[in-house]
C-alpha cells in the first residue's frame, strides 16, 4: 500500500532544454534551425555583440540552410519596457517560425518576450508574477527559440525566466514559465573570447550567485504542499538533482573565474566558465535564486548615475554587480539555516577547508576575497545608494514573492533592511 503523503512538499520538478556545446556549436545552427521545420528566422541581437560578428556569422548559417534569415540589432543591454515594445513592433511586421538569440541574457530574455507576445494578446505586466504583474500564464504555443550564450552569466538559454527592468516602477520584474524555455541552448566556449574584463567579472559572478542561492535555497520538501499540483511554481527549492549542478558549477567558478578575468584570451577558462554557466543555469533554472537576487532588482530598477566600465554608456547597475552587492551580507544572515551547507560552498569556492568555527565569516569572507581579486565594486555606495535609499530598497524585495518564496529563513522588513545596511 502507498503511504499517506504528508501535508509538506514531496515532489520536486526538473528540467532543462536540450544543449549542444563545444567549440564548433555555432556553425551547426542553420541545420538545427532547418530540423524545425521553419522557414522564416529572427535572430535577435544587441548593438555589442552584432560587433563581434558573431550574429552575422549565424545568419550565413542559416542561409546556407536554405532559410530566409534577418537581423534585429536593437535589443537593449538590461532591456526595459519599452526596448521590448520596439523589438515586439519589428518582429511584428512579418511572420516569423523560429527566433534565434544570440547575446546575453539581455539578448535572451528579449527573445522570449518576443515570443510571447508575437504568439499572445496583451502586453508583458500581464504575464509578470504577481503582485507586480497580473501572472498570466502563457496559453497557446509558442515558435522554436533557439539560445545563443555569449556571456558565462545568467544561464537564461536553460531557464523559463526573462526577466525586464519596468521603467514607471523602478523595478525590475520577470516572467517565468515553462513555455519561455528555449527549445535549444547553443553554448560554444569561443563567443566568450571578446567578452571585456569587467563583463566576464559581472556575468561571472552572476553564475557564482545562481548557484550558491539554489544551492542554500529552501528545501523543496520544507515547503507546503501546492494547492494545485499541475501549477507548481518554476522554483521548486533545493533538491537533490539541482544541488549536483550546484556544486560542480561552485567549483568551476572557484577555479576558473579570476583567470578568466584576467586573461580573456584564454580558452580553457573560458571553457570551464562556459561549463559553470550551463551547470548553474541547469540547477537555479529549477531550484530558484532568493534573496541576493531579490535585492537585485530594486537595485537594478532605482539606478540613478552609476555607469558601469565595459558597458554602455548610460546609468546602470549590471544585473551580476546588483547580485553580488548584497551576498555577503545574504549568506552571512542565511547561515543558520544550513551551517554544514554555507561552509562546504565556501569550501568548493576556495578550495580551503572550514569547520563550525569558522561560522558564518567562512563564506562570507570566501565571496569579498573573490569579488575583490576581480575588481568587483564593493558595496551599494558604489552605485550612488545611501541609508535614505534603504526603505525604498526594501520595497522592492518584498515584492519578488517568486525570489522570496524560496529564501530559507522567514524574511521580516527588519531582516532586509539590515541586509541593505551591512551592504552600504
Ligand atoms: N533569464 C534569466 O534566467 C536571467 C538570469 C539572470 C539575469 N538575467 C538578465 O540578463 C541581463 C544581463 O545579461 P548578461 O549579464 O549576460 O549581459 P548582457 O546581455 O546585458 O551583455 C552585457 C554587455 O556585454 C556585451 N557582450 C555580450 N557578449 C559579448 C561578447 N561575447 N563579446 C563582447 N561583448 C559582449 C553586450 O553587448 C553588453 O554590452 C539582465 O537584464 C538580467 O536581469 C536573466
Ligand atoms: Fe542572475
Amino acid at each position: 500500500m502507498v503511504p499517506e503523503i504528508h501535508p509538506n512538499e514531496s515532489v520536486f520538478t526538473w528540467a532543462a532544454p536540450p544543449l549542444k556545446f563545444g567549440p564548433g556549436a555555432l556553425d551547426e545552427i542553420g541545420g538545427e534551425v532547418a530540423a524545425t521545420g521553419a522557414a522564416t528566422v529572427l535572430v535577435l541581437t544587441d548593438p555589442g555583440v552584432r560587433d563581434t560578428g558573431i550574429p552575422d556569422r549565424v545568419r550565413e548559417t542559416l542561409l546556407a540552410a536554405g532559410l530566409k534569415a534577418e537581423i534585429y540589432d536593437g535589443v537593449a543591454v538590461e532591456p526595459t519596457d519599452e526596448s521590448i515594445t520596439e523589438a515586439v513592433e519589428f518582429a511584428r511586421q512579418r511572420e516569423w517560425d523560429a527566433f534565434v538569440a544570440i547575446g546575453g541574457g539581455s539578448a535572451m530574455d528579449t527573445a522570449k518576450a518576443v515570443n510571447l507576445l508575437t504568439t499572445h494578446p496583451g502586453e508583458l505586466l500581464d504575464f509578470v508574477t504577481p503582485p507586480i504583474g497580473g501572472g498570466k500564464a502563457p496559453w497557446l504555443p509558442v515558435k522554436p527559440l533557439i539560445a545563443v550564450p555569449t556571456t558565462a552569466g545568467t544561464g537564461s538559454e536553460s531557464t523559463t525566466i526573462c526577466v525586464i527592468d519596468f521603467l514607471g516602477l523602478h523595478l525590475k520584474a520577470g516572467v517565468s514559465h515553462p513555455k519561455l524555455r528555449p527549445s535549444l541552448a547553443v553554448v560554444d566556449p569561443r563567443t566568450l573570447l571578446t567578452l571585456p574584463p569587467q563583463v566576464t567579472a559581472a556575468s561571472g559572478m552572476d553564475v557564482l550567485s545562481h548557484a550558491l542561492e539554489s544551492y542554500t535555497a529552501i528545501r523543496y520538501d520544507a515547503k507546503a504542499a501546492p494547492e494545485d499540483p499541475m501549477r507548481r511554481p518554476a522554483f521548486c527549492g533545493s533538491n537533490p538533482i539541482s544541488d549536483v549542478w550546484c556544486e560542480m558549477a561552485l567549483k568551476l567558478v572557484g577555479e576558473n573565474l579570476r583567470a578568466a578575468v584576467c586573461n580573456g584570451h584564454d580558452l580553457a577558462a573560458r571553457t570551464q566558465m562556459a561549463l559553470a554557466s550551463t551547470y548553474a543555469g541547469t540547477g537555479f533554472g529549477n531550484a530558484g535564486t532568493h534573496l541576493p537576487h531579490a535585492n537585485a532588482y530594486p537595485v537594478a530598477g532605482a539606478v540613478k548615475q552609476y555607469r558601469a566600465d565595459g558597458y554602455p554608456e548610460m546609468p546602470m547597475v549590471p544585473h551580476g554587480q546588483a547580485v553580488s552587492a548584497t551576498a555577503a551580507a545574504v549568506f552571512r544572515w542565511t547561515y543558520p539555516a544550513d551551517p554544514a551547507r554555507h561552509l562546504r560552498a565556501a569550501e568548493l569556492l576556495s578550495g580551503r577547508t572550514f569547520t563550525r568555527t569558522d561560522g558564518a565569516e567562512a563564506l562570507a569572507n570566501v565571496l569579498t576575497e573573490l569579488m575583490t581579486d576581480i575588481g568587483m565594486p564593493s558595496g551599494l555606495r558604489s552605485f550612488g545608494y545611501t541609508k535614505d535609499d534603504v526603505p525604498e530598497l526594501v520595497d522592492g524585495t518584498l515584492k519578488q514573492t517568486r525570489q522570496l518564496a524560496v529564501v530559507p529563513r522567514p524574511l521580516d522588513r527588519p531582516a532586509a533592511e539590515q541586509i541593505f545596511l551591512q551592504s552600504l
